[in-house]
């Protein structure tokens, strides 16, 4: 059984207050996410990735189209129970603590009062909120904001979890952390949803991708397997570079490029066809030191401005 199934999924708002006019924010999504994976949602501001979230969460209704979670219609009670959901740009009664907002959460699934402070304890620790939990919540900075929604999210052991930008608001260790944390999910069995517009948070997670833009679905698939997001070539950061090595690295064609940052240090970009491991050891062999190593690919944001150019050269042509 697959975790979630939509089939030709479509909301449109209504927007404009004289002469109210559809706008087409969702055009017939249909995705397959598989039991037990970490599926990215992608694609840049209001591609539709929240209308999404929101028709699978029942937040909304589809104008069109359908969709499932555990083979089951969205809104099935049994689902629910099932089930964990993390908003975009989470907002929770802020006189509260942390650890009253989570036992409260578990109370609306029942659960008696010394399981209720249990699972809030754990999961506070999870998320990494340690004494703070006792503060109330309009004492906390979004990305602690941001670690209480995704407790939340997972207060009733769910199955499958729905996050919708869950790095939002996170520092480079937070997002370090929530990365660890939804492996962790995934190693439990559990399914897990989630959007971003940074391609980057995929990279380091999924499975598979889906890739939407304006609300319509441009690509799915192994990201490895998307043509659009290979590598093209290798930012290569060290210090200590000799300028006979230099030469050399550029006579050989394994450096298009050296950018001197200061002294000895360049920033070096190597073309998709050189080895950059081979490159790597020849420069430490002259007795340069690794800076940094990062693969070149396009963005998100450069394939979609590519897509809707292309699409309008076409409708053009
Ligand atoms: N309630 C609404 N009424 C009218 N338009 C909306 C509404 N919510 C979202 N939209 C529009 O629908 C599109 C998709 O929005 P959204 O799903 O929030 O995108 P994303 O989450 O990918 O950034 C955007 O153009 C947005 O402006
Ligand atoms: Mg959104």
């Amino acid at each position: 059984m697959d975790a979630i199934r939509t089939e030709d999924l479509t909301k449109h708002y209504r927007v404009g207050f004289w002469r109210p006019r559809p706008y087409i924010a969702l055009d017939r999504l249909s995705l397959t996410v598989r039991t037990g994976e970490v599926f990215g949602f992608l694609g840049p501001n209001g591609a539709g990735k929240t209308t999404t979230l929101k028709l699978l969460m029942q937040l909304m209704y589809p104008s069109s189209g359908r969709a499932e979670i555990l083979g089951r219609p969205v809104g099935d009670v049994e689902v629910r129970r099932r089930i964990g959901y993390l908003p975009e740009n989470p907002y929770f009664y802020d006189y509260l603590t942390a650890e009253e907002l989570l036992e409260y959460f578990a109370g609306l699934f029942g659960y008696p009062a010394a399981e209720r402070r249990r699972r809030a304890a754990s999961l506070l620790d999870t998320v990494g909120i340690g004494a703070e939990r006792r503060l109330q919540l309009r004492k906390f900075s979004k990305g602690m904001i941001q670690r209480v929604g995704i407790a939340q999210a997972l207060i009733n052991d769910p199955d499958v979890v729905f996050f919708d930008e869950p790095m939002s608001g996170l520092d480079p260790l937070g997002r370090r952390e929530i990365r660890q944390l939804i492996l962790q999910l995934r190693d439990r069995g559990c399914t897990v949803f989630f959007s971003s517009h940074v391609l980057a948070d995929a990279e380091a997670l999924c499975s598979r991708v889906a890739i939407v833009a304006a609300g319509r679905l441009v690509a799915s698939g192994q990201l490895s397997e998307l043509l659009a997001f290979q590598v093209r070539g290798w930012e290569l950061v060290m210090s200590g570079v000799t300028p006979d090595a230099l030469s050399q690295a550029r006579a050989d064609r394994e450096i298009v490029n050296a950018v001197p940052i200061d002294g000895q240090r360049f920033a070096m970009e190597l073309p998709a066809s050189a080895a950059p491991e081979r490159v790597l050891a020849t420069l430490t062999a002259s007795g340069a030191q690794l800076v940094s190593l990062t693969p070149i690919r396009e963005t998100l944001e450069d394939f979609f401005m590519r897509q809707v150019t292309g699409a309008q050269r076409s409708s053009n042509g």
